[in-house]
């Protein structure tokens, strides 16, 4: 008896998508630091958001604890995440000697330094983000107590009473929705008009590039899967992009058994991305598993070309260390 023939599926793939230059500076961070120093390595936060990259770190002898009070022997390498970190973290480490190694993004720190010219300048800082992310506490401690108010929506900016004679400037986190950001601002700038912005956007070229990539794809689909963790910010904007841009149903996925095949089991039209912490083996898994059920086609799509690259920390560009 012949099996009864796959319904077909397009799948349209979001280009560009998953991991972005300040993912992969900190996972080769990760691992050249093992190579040079051996395990354990520790790593303060989960160094990208994304389980599968955590748990294959692991494996290879990473560490991962929530704080440096965790890590018992200070001869080890610690590594700060990708998201930053409060500038408390990097004091505690030095005065404990540890040997600290940061893998904040390049792009976060260059929010970091905006808030501090800022501060510098006499101006309060709006920082528009989302409360309690990594990133968010990061750049909120940078400064004192007091110098940065957490912008998160429109009725923040309604609620917002800022220091009195005090010129305003604001930053945003790196991985926000650009069109609720834009909501935000706009609001910021119709109260107050003289609001100093960044020169260049904050919100990261990765961020931005996969958004524009998923609107294009979204209203040609009948559903769409983004690869990420629940806890990646940019993972989660890209879910929501898709469905506010007329995608049907829009779910983010982490491996293939989150996919609800009673929504996904009866399509003619998938878009697939990932977030920029979610490796390309696991959007190849997913198009298996969609292969498995349909006669699959794969037709990338794609909105911009990406060719950022960031070289590791300055304390591992070094060579592996000779054996005796
Ligand atoms: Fe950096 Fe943007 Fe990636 S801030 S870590 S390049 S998502």
């Amino acid at each position: 008896m012949t099996a009864a023939p796959k319904p077909p599926l397009d799948i349209l793939l979001c280009a560009p998508r998953g991991f972005c230059a300040g993912v992969v500076r900190a996972i080769d961070a990760v691992e050249k630091a093992l190579t040079l120093h051996g395990a354990p390595v520790y790593v303060r936060h989960e160094i990208v958001h994304n389980k599968y990259v955590v748990e294959s770190l692991k494996r290879k002898g990473a560490v991962f604890v929530a704080e440096l009070d965790e890590v018992p022997d200070a001869t080890r390498p610690v590594i700060f995440s990708a998201h930053g970190v409060a500038k408390s973290v990097p004091a505690e480490a030095q005065a404990r000697n540890f040997f600290a190694i940061d893998a904040t993004c390049p792009l976060v720190t260059k929010v970091h330094r905006e808030a501090e010219v800022h501060h510098k300048r006499g101006r309060h800082i709006l920082l528009v983000g989302h409360a309690g992310h990594p990133e968010v506490i990061g750049t909120m401690g940078q400064l004192p107590p007091g110098a940065i108010t957490l912008i998160e929506t429109l009725e923040d900016v309604a609620a917002l009473a800022p220091p009195e004679g005090k010129p305003l400037a604001y930053v945003t986190q790196t991985t926000l929705s650009v069109d609720d950001t834009r909501g935000i601002v706009e609001a910021l700038q119709a109260r107050f008009p003289q609001l100093i912005a960044p020169h260049k956007e904050d919100i990261c070229y990765a961020t931005t590039n996969r958004q524009e990539a998923v609107k294009r794809v979204a209203p040609l689909v009948d559903g769409l899967i983004v690869v990420g963790s629940p806890n990646s910010s940019n993972s989660q904007r890209l879910r929501e992009v898709a469905e506010r841009a007329g995608c049907p149903v829009a779910r983010l996925v982490l491996r293939t058994d989150e996919i609800d095949w009673s929504l996904f089991g009866d399509i003619r039209r998938l878009g697939l991305t990932a977030g920029a912490s979610a490796p390309e083996v696991l959007v190849e898994e997913i198009i298996d598993a969609f292969a498995e059920r349909y006669e699959v086609t794969v037709e990338t799509v794609s909105t911009a070309d990406e060719s950022v690259f960031f070289p590791l920390p300055r304390e591992l560009r070094g060579e592996p260390a000779s054996t005796p």
